[in-house]
């Protein structure tokens, strides 16, 4: 116990300890850093100021009079990446396992006040036990203020989650509310109960990483959008998110040089494959277009007919949302709708354009998609591109058919531009279904229904299975060669610059959740 007689660096140095040596060991023996070790990892050298290092805990009950809790479980205050200012909190999963009483809450709320007033991203790593058993309700209204400021601060400032530890409760639920969840593997676990818990509600039997593991949640539920092998490459991923971002809402992203993309990157106009049935990488494609041919994936595990990023055309941030043929032809399903809408509204919120690329075949028919909410999930697309007032581009590839084609942020929908490359096919559906069904009688009748098809699908082909019918309807705006994609989109973002739409006033909208 610490002595009321300490000097300033005794008392500091006893608190910096947090749950004490062995507990750090542990921490340590595990492939975890400790709380100050993720801070001074993730911050520019020296930039760290601590807020409340000495605040303790008030209570009582269970013994928790005799407790010790160094920092009450969490190191927070503020910093600089990159040198910009940031707000930041970690907990400290040595001290009573970064469990979150009311004092440690209050720690975090007090950060996240600073952010919001202060206009800087926040960023919360998150190693926790959640909710402190001991101090009931007392934790219980910790999360509360907690979960109020993160919604308060949404779409304002940028806050990001890393989950460094087993993460229950709370632990998930702040994240959840945030802008971008961050996992490493074999390190990150979350759940709202842990194994223990299941085992004595339901007497299910589950690891912790079966349960919540990072890969679980970066490939199956969505819940995490970036995945990393070890603590310091999840601390590039979030330097990099942070690269794209403005500080918040009240401004635009930094702009960098204008870059060239790879001499290395393949010949944008090779890319397709002359087979219209056959797949490629979407990611080529943006390659191609974005400044230095970089691009930082978003849920690149989750729903992979859709890829979603951050990415500089001319040196401004873009997002780019692509239909993805190498998975299921890049259609939209239930998962994909939900990634797709999620980061457009992303977008949107931090004034950073979105630029589409399209080329799929529709939604995702079936009983299992209808079942799962294919429209309610789907109908997300259409909200998020609908209210977006960022500039919105998109370049039709290949295939824009059906529900796709409007959803895709069409011109109708309120796109600022709509470009096609020249052998795309827009149309209600692909020329052999269309031919199936509105020439059926015809081929039924022919004597020879194979050619009597063939002739059909041409037919279809050559009046609406391309990009001239839309053009001459003024439904897209130019068709381009795949060429031309950069130089076009360098111009369109520039004559984007002052873009100011305004949607009715309301209190806010009802998107499909
Ligand atoms: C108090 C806790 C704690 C908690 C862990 N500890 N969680 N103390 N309150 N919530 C303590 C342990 O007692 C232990 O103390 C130390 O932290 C390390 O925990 P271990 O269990 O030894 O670690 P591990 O085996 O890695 O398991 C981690 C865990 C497990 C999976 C997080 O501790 C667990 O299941 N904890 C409870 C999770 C939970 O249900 N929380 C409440 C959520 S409700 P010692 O002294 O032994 O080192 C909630 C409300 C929000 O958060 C609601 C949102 C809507």
């Amino acid at each position: 116990m610490e002595k009321q007689n300490s000097t300033l660096a005794e008392r500091k140095a006893h608190i910096e300890l947090g749950g004490g040596s062995a507990a750090i060991e542990k921490q340590h023996a595990s492939g975890k850093k400790t709380a100050r070790e993720r801070i001074a990892a993730l911050l520019d050298p020296d930039s760290f100021t601590e807020i409340d290092q000495f605040a303790t805990h008030q209570e009582h009950l269970f013994g928790m009079d005799k407790k010790e809790l160094p920092g009450d479980g969490v190191v927070a205050g503020t910093g600089t990446i990159n040198g910009r200012p940031v707000a930041i909190y970690a907990q400290d999963f040595t001290v009573m396992g970064g469990s979150l009483g009311l004092t440690h809450a209050r720690k975090i709320t007090k950060v996240m006040d600073l952010a919001l007033k202060m206009k800087m991203p926040c960023i919360g790593i998150n190693d926790s036990g959640g909710a402190r058993i001991q101090e009931g309700v007392s934790a219980l209204a910790g999360y509360g203020e907690i979960f109020l400021r993160n919604t308060m601060a949404s779409g304002v400032i940028p806050q990001l989650s890393v989950i460094l530890g087993p993460c229950a409760g709370g632990a998930v639920y702040s994240p959840a509310l945030t802008d971008m969840t961050y996992v490493v593997d074999g390190i990150s676990k979350m759940f709202i109960t842990g194994p223990n818990v299941i085992k004595t509600v339901l007497g299910e039997e589950v690891s912790q990483e079966e349960l919540g593991g990072a890969r679980v949640h970066a490939e199956v539920s969505g819940n995490a959008h970036f995945f990393a092998e070890n603590e310091d490459a999840c601390f590039d991923q979030i330097k990099r998110t942070l690269s794209y971002l403005p500080q918040s809402n009240a401004e635009k992203p930094q702009r960098t040089a204008s870059k060239a993309p790879k001499s290395t990157t393949k010949n944008i106009a090779d890319i397709i494959p002359a087979d219209k049935s056959q797949p490629y990488d979407v990611r080529d494609i943006i390659a191609a277009i974005a400044d230095d041919s970089e691009f930082l994936e978003i849920q690149e595990l989750f729903a992979p007919n859709i890829v979603t990023g951050f990415g500089r055309i001319d040196g401004q941030s873009v997002g780019f949302v692509a239909n993805q043929p190498l998975y299921l032809a890049g259609v939209l399903d239930c998962d994909s709708s939900d990634k797709a809408a999620r980061f457009i509204m992303l977008c949107d919120a931090y004034n950073i354009p979105i630029i589409t690329l399209e080329d799929m075949p529709g939604y995702l028919p079936g009983t299992d998609q209808e079942h799962a909410g294919v429209i309610r999930h789907g109908a997300k697309v259409l909200y998020a591109y609908s209210q977006a007032t960022v500039a919105k581009i998109t370049v039709i590839l290949r295939k824009a058919y059906g529900g796709g084609y409007i959803a895709m942020n069409s011109r109708h929908l309120g796109a600022d531009l709509v470009l096609s490359w020249p052998s795309t096919e827009i149309a209600v559906m692909g020329p052999e279904g269309a031919a199936n069904i509105i020439f059926k009688k015809e081929i039924a009748e022919a004597e020879d229904q194979a050619t009597m098809r063939k002739e059909k699908v041409q037919e279809y082909t050559d009046l609406f299975a391309n990009p001239y019918v839309a053009a001459s309807k003024g439904f897209i705006d130019g068709v381009i060669s795949p060429e031309e994609t950069r130089a076009t989109l360098i111009k369109a973002l520039k004559m984007s610059e002052g873009k100011e739409e305004s949607r009715p006033a309301k209190k806010h909208g009802l998107p499909p959740f």
